[in-house]
């Protein structure tokens, strides 16, 4: 905690060049990006599992807490990807190094010159959804629903700090051989949080023209077709245009697209669990072990990002590995009724 402390005062007042502050912007928006993921992996599996608390996780997505949320977060996922980029290169070619000052201008510079079109795509289809009168949540039933996360954390803290404990109990001090044998993973570490990124750019790029620019946020649970469609048509359902408007039959429709006999969305996805997850999780190891004050803590953060990787690995393949069915849809479909007639 005290070195915690240290860092921000001292980052506060060291006016070190933009290499200091591009890296406290990777490591920040590098964090929030894994916030994002924690409940983005949970809330995906429910289209399968619970399709009525799906419909209610994207209403929370539509409100404007989230709307702004979301804008902060395709920021952070460019300047993160970009400032990567520069990372892995600049350890590739230590020739360059000289030009480090220029090149983290450069990736500023180029980050918001890429955010200024995406951000005003993204705007068209906000204003669009809240001109269209459309029902939207009061900031305390989206507050609310954010409960059920805080309380999921505050268990995995608890279980990594007994693990912690009883760990320490058992281990005692570390060996010289063990030592060793850390130093050989960090390199194995230091290569996947290079190799993964690469990969990762883009896969999140595509991912998020998917969901943000092509269509929108918005438009998950709500299409032209389905409005010309009449939103609850009956005995319509689940014939790949999103008939029913609600967003199960989205994730459905799109997991259920086979080119060539293989779903090829959930592959893709699959993909982009295994890689985001591994890095944002190694990563936020880096973060937590740089300010972790005694051995005790520091295996306790070490477990607490091992254990949210496996949960959001566990959680989010089995969702990958099941089918999403009519009665999914149809669920899906009297709970966005519901909610919307609670709304008016
Ligand atoms: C607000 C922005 C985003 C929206 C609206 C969104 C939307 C979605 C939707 C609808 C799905 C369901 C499956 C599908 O249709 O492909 C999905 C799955 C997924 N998304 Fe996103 N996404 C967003 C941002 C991100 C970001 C930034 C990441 C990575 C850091 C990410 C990682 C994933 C992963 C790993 C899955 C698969 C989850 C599973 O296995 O159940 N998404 N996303
Ligand atoms: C878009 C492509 C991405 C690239 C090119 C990239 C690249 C990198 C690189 C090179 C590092 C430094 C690793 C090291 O210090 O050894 C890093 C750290 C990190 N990344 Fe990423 N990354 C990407 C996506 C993501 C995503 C989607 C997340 C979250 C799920 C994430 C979370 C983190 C975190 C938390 C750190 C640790 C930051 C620190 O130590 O200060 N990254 N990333």
């Amino acid at each position: 905690m005290t070195s915690l402390v240290t860092t921000v005062t001292e980052t506060l007042r060291y006016r070190g060049a933009i290499g200091q502050w591009s890296w406290v912007l990777h490591r920040i928006s590098g964090l929030g990006v894994v916030l994002f993921l924690v409940l983005h992996v949970i809330d995906t599996s429910w289209a399968v599992f619970y399709p009525a608390e799906y419909v209610r996780a994207i209403a929370e997505y539509q409100s404007p807490l989230f709307t702004i949320g979301e804008f902060a977060l395709v920021a952070a996922v460019v300047y993160h990807a970009f400032n990567g980029l520069r990372i892995i290169i600049f350890d590739a070619r230590p020739n360059l190094w000289k030009y480090q000052g220029q090149a983290a201008w450069a990736v500023l510079i180029g980050t918001v010159v890429l955010l200024v079109p995406v951000f005003l795509l993204m705007l068209g289809h906000v204003l669009k959804f809240y001109n269209s009168g459309r029902a939207i949540l009061p900031l305390g039933e989206v507050l609310a629903g954010q409960v059920r996360f805080i309380v999921g954390i505050a268990v995995a803290v608890i279980a990594a700090m007994l693990l912690s404990g009883l760990i320490g109990l058992v281990q005692g001090g570390t060996t010289g051989a063990t030592r060793q044998r850390g130093s050989k993973l960090e390199r194995f570490w230091w290569a996947f949080m290079r190799g993964s990124g690469l990969i990762i750019i883009p896969l999140v790029f595509g991912h998020l023209a998917i969901m943000h620019i092509i269509q929108g946020v918005f438009d998950i649970q709500f299409t032209e077709a389905a409005a010309e469609a009449g939103i609850f048509a009956a005995g319509a359902v689940g014939q790949g245009a999103n008939v029913t408007g609600t967003a199960v039959e989205f994730v459905a429709d799109r997991w259920n697209t086979l080119v060539a006999g293989v779903a090829v969305w959930r592959v893709y996805d699959f993909a982009l669990l295994i890689l985001v997850v591994i890095h944002g999780f190694n990563g936020l190891r880096y973060v937590f072990t740089d300010y972790a004050g005694n051995a005790f803590v520091k295996r306790a953060l070490v477990y607490l990002t091992i254990i949210g990787a496996v949960v959001l690995l566990v959680v989010g393949g089995a969702a990958l590995l099941q089918s999403v069915d009519q009665t999914a849809i149809e669920e899906a479909q009297r709970a966005y009724e519901a909610l919307l007639q609670s709304l008016r």
